[in-house]
């Protein structure tokens, strides 16, 4: 009887120490993960100014989202749901950021996605995408930031519940931002000799590819490649990036739809041609249109 007992307790134990040792081994992997420590040189960086570079910025800001993500005064913004499936994902408020951070630090966090403290961003910021900004698009964008009020408004946050230090570990969620990104890789030129193919490629590099990149890459479901888009005749093409509206007027995602209506509204006619001319220089074969749509 008595041994019997004390066997039981033993196994309760053993059980409770076995439990706790693999939550906290979980834990510790998934900590030390997020945790890392990446060292990208802090490349000298000049804010620019002037009301034209401020206005230019806001434009920039609309185009590449940052609102959708940052909230309509930059002042921060709960990404996602919180506590969505074991993460806490909170985008931080940029008036802040940008007085708190130098200009060095600001651009290698946007565009490298490494905070001052060497850390690593998480791939819900599109700094894979923003890697291919240029110097005076990054000045631009930042000018603007530090010409908007500072707010009080939200730390940015990126948490995992246990659930998410068992999808961390389990490579369910994507890696930390800065180990998508090639941090020695020339950046696209946007004024190779100002051909519009040049310039196409720019944008789209630093823009779409926030939802249509390739290789590993976060890539939002569904989004096609975007040889698709060389098959649209001008026209559509200009349609699709205003309004959101497809060759045939399918049904889509609302990614592309909203993408479109808020944010592509801001770019100018001859860069949705750049972009066009780019997407059509793609194609050097026929493109089997039903094979890349759904
Ligand atoms: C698709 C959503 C999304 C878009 C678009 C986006 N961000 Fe973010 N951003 C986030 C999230 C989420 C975080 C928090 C990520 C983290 O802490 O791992 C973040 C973090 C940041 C940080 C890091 C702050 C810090 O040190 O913790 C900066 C700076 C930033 N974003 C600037 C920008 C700028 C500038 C733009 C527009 C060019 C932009 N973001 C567009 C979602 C977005
Ligand atoms: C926020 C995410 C997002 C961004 C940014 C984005 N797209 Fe998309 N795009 C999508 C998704 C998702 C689809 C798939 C829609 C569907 O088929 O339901 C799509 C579809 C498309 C299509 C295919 C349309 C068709 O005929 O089916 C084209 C072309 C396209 N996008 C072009 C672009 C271009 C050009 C840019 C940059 C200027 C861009 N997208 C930026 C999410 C995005």
């Amino acid at each position: 009887m008595q041994s019997g007992k004390v066997s039981i307790e033993w196994l309760l134990f053993v059980a409770v120490g076995i439990t706790f040792g693999a939550v906290l081994a979980l834990w510790y992997l998934a900590d030390s993960g997020l945790n890392r420590e990446y060292d990208v040189p802090r490349a000298a960086f000049t804010m620019p100014s002037g009301p034209e570079v401020v206005a230019e910025g806001e434009r920039l800001a609309q185009v590449r989202g940052c609102f959708w993500c940052h909230g309509p005064q930059l002042e921060g913004q709960k990404y996602f749901a919180e506590h969505q499936r074991g993460l806490i994902v909170v985008a931080p408020d940029l008036t802040r950021k940008i007085r708190e951070y130098t200009p060095a630090e600001f651009a290698r966090t946007v565009r490298n996605g490494v905070r001052p403290d060497n850390t690593s961003l998480q791939p819900a910021m599109p700094s894979f995408a923003f890697y291919n900004m240029s110097d005076a698009d990054m000045g631009a964008i930042m000018a603007y930031i530090k010409s908007l009020p500072e707010q009080q408004g939200l730390e940015g946050e990126f948490r995992l519940l246990p659930l998410g230090w068992w999808r961390w570990v389990a490579g369910e969620l994507p890696p930390n931002v800065a180990e998508l990104i090639d941090h020695d890789a020339p950046r696209p030129d946007p004024a190779v000799d100002g051909a519009p193919v040049a310039r196409g490629r720019y944008l789209a590099e630093s823009i779409c590819t926030e939802c249509h990149s390739d290789g590993g890459r976060i890539r939002v479901p569904g989004s096609p490649d975007l040889i698709v888009a060389s098959a649209y005749n001008r026209a559509d093409f200009f349609r699709l990036m205003r309004e959101g509206i497809t060759v045939g007027e399918r049904d889509i995602d609302y990614h592309m739809v909203d993408a479109s209506k808020y944010r592509y509204t801001y770019l100018y006619d001859d860069e949705v041609d750049a972009l066009y001319a780019y997407f059509r220089s793609l194609a050097s074969a026929p493109v089997d249109v039903a094979q890349n749509i759904r």
